[in-house]
Order: structure tokens, then sequence, then C-alpha cells
């Protein structure tokens, strides 16, 4: 075994000792795929900048073989600073994907996100490159993953291109997976799956406020479940160009109140989606504070909430101003969440219809919680 293939043998031992994987192809996948021609170079934070890690430096090779997102492409936001626009995705969750997508011998796939090209290469290693599909909004990221995937001699269906409109005039796809989020499904998507073909994508409606969804092809909707364990990828883009930053906080009356809620989206991401659904969605959420206990929480209307450190009894102060009050919502999120047994993501489904609806189900399609 060479160097690379001992390393990449061990990255499918350890994706396979985290992850329950039905269809182990996707270990052997894995296991024979160079992940380090596609990451021939990725991006580190040290000393708050970004810093480049090349073949040149010694932790590379381990890096590229460790179960870890690796930043692959900057682009300088509107304020100047460097934003973070393409990345390889942690092998482990990849492979929870393309396994949760039951993909089946001789199905056609469409990836929207091609990045580094490594998907696209665990893709046309399982099915062949002619079934595999994939687009990107970066021009440069799509010559470069057309290169590495023929230097491997796979030549899938690379396409420069908005991936919110699929693909289209290639056919129907029998699965679709997204590896950038969207805070809608695009119909188009669901015009381009064949009868009973799968989607699956990260479903963003604000910032950290959302997850995976698996959803099916019916003749009249796309429908199915959120996965049990919440994953997060980084928003489309517009444009070939690095996102624009969020609205900063605006001027006017502030109203006052108190809060019980834990304001940290983490300690309970359903409600935290339940809240921008529907709603003003967050779009911005720092920490505060001596302790990083404070939070700030902005939308997209311009809405903004301040919610202080906790007291010794948990007692929060809470600021809230612009057109909204989203707190408001954050709060009616928690009730509706603790009122129906605090569901974790996999009691939680969505059903979107040729109009564009989004509708959040709990346990049943009848029983919807939230539209937008
Ligand atoms: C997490 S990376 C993809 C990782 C990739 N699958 C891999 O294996 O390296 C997300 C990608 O989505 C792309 N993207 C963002 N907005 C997009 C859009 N509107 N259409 C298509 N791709 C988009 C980004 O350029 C980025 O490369």
């Amino acid at each position: 075994m060479t160097g690379w293939q001992a390393q990449s043998s061990a990255l499918a031992k350890a994706v396979a000792a985290t992850t329950t994987v039905g269809d182990t192809r996707w270990l052997a996948a894995v296991e024979e795929t160079p992940r380090h021609v596609f990451v021939p170079r990725h991006y580190v934070q040290r000393d708050g900048d970004w810093v480049a890690v090349t073949a040149a430096d010694a932790r590379w090779l381990n890096a590229v073989y460790a179960d870890a997102p690796l930043v692959t492409e900057l682009l300088p936001d509107g304020l100047g600073r460097l934003s973070v626009v393409s990345s390889s995705t942690k092998p482990a969750l990849m492979v929870r994907m393309l396994d949760a997508l039951d993909v089946g011998d001789g199905h056609r796939v469409l990836e929207i996100g091609t990045g580094t090209g490594y998907n696209a290469a665990l893709l046309c290693h399982r099915l062949g490159a002619e079934s595999v599909f994939s687009v990107d909004i970066g021009v440069g990221l799509v010559a470069a993953a057309r290169e590495r995937l023929a230097a491997l001699g796979y030549a899938p269906t690379l396409v420069a291109a908005d991936g919110r409109f699929g693909l289209p005039g290639h056919g129907r796809f029998d699965r679709i997976v997204a590896t950038c989020s969207v805070p809608t499904v695009p119909w188009a998507w669901a015009e381009q799956l064949t009868d009973g073909g799968l989607v699956l994508v990260d479903v963003k409606v604000g910032s950290q406020a959302g997850s995976l969804v698996l959803l099916r092809r019916y003749p009249d909707r796309l429908e199915g479940r959120f996965l049990a364990r919440w994953a997060g990828f980084m928003p489309a883009r517009d444009g070939d160009v690095a996102p624009s930053p969020p609205p900063g906080e605006r001027a006017g009356p502030v109203a006052e109140s108190v809060t019980f809620v834990d304001p940290d989206p983490w300690t309970a991401l359903v409600p935290w989606f339940l809240a921008s659904a529907g709603r003003s969605p967050v779009v911005g959420v720092t920490r505060y504070g001596p302790g990083l206990d404070g939070w700030r929480v902005s939308a997209a209307d311009g809405s903004w909430s301040e919610v202080e450190p906790a007291d010794a009894r948990g007692l929060r102060v809470v600021r809230q101003g612009g057109p909204r009050r989203i707190w408001a919502d954050v709060e009616d999120a928690h009730r509706v969440w603790a009122g129906a047994g605090r569901p974790g993501w996999e009691r939680l489904g969505l059903v979107v219809t040729p109009d564009r609806k989004h509708g959040v189900w709990l346990d049943d399609p009848a029983a919807v919680l939230r539209t937008f």
C-alpha cells in the first residue's frame, strides 16, 4: 500500500467507526479515492488570518485524510473580509448523506455544489461517471474539479451554473444531493426528478435554522422527513462571489423584557428552526459579554434582539428593536416545541408543493406546525 492508500484506508475505518452505513460500497469509495488529489491546498486560521496549507507543509497529508471538513476557497465579502465560499465536507457526513440517499445501480445522480470534486469522485466510484452530474456556481472550482476527476479517469458531466435551477436539459435524475444549503427547496429540482426520486438537501431558513431533509417526489409534491442528526452547509450563493454580510443592527424604539429561554441556538436547534420558519429569518447570531454568554440576534428585515448574560437564577434581560420582535418568535417556538414533547429532527418533516409553499410537520404530514 502506498502512503495515501494507507491513509485513505484509515479514513474509511474512521468513518465506519462513527457512522452507521447501510451500503458499504461508500466506504470502499472512500478507501479507494485519493482525497489529496482534490484538496491540493486548504486554509486554516492562525491568529485571525487565513493561512494556506499545501503539500509543502508536513501536516498537509494528515489533514487531508482526517475525518474533518477542510476550507478550500476564500473570497472577499462586501466588507473586504475573506469569507469561506467552498470546502471539502467532512467525509463521514458525505458518506452519511450518500447512504441516506439510497443510491441504486444505474441511478442518475445530480450533485449541487461540486466544490473540490471529491464527493463527485465518490459518486463516480459507485455509479460510473456517465451517471454523475454536478454543478457549482464557482467557475474556477468546476474547472479544477474537472481536471482532478480526469486525473482519476472520470469524466462526469460538470457545469458551472446556479444549482438552484438544477441542471435543465440533461433528462431526469433519480437522486439530487445538495452540498450547499437553501432557504427553500427549488421546485426546479422536483421537475427534474423521476417519479419516486429523492432529493437530500440542507434547508436552512435562517442562520443555523434547519437541517438535512430527505424528500421524495410524488406527482403533486415533494415530501419527507429530516434526518435524525443535524448538519450544516454553507448557504447557496447568488453568484461567483462571497455572500453579503448580514445587515447591521438598526436604530429605533427598543422594547425590554426578561426571559428564561437559553438563547444559544446550539442548545436547542429544533425550536431555533421553528422560530425562523415562516418568520423574518435570523441571519446573524453572535455571542458577546465577558463570558460570551450574551447573544445578539438579527433578522433579514432589520429586526434585532440582544439577550443579556443570565443572572444567578438564569434570568436574562432582552432588548428588541426593528419591525418584528424576533425574540418573541424564539420564545413562541420554544413553547410549541416543549408542548410537543421536545421532538428531535427525526419527528419533523417537510412538504413542498408546486406553488413553492413549504409546510413543516410533526410526525404526520397532516400536522403542519409552520408554513413558509
Ligand atoms: C461544501 S462545498 C461543496 C463540497 C463538495 N461537494 C466537495 O466534495 O468538495 C459547497 C459548494 O456549494 C457551491 N455553491 C454555492 N452556491 C451555489 C449555487 N447557487 N449553485 C451551485 N453551487 C453553489 C459553493 O461554491 C461550494 O463549492
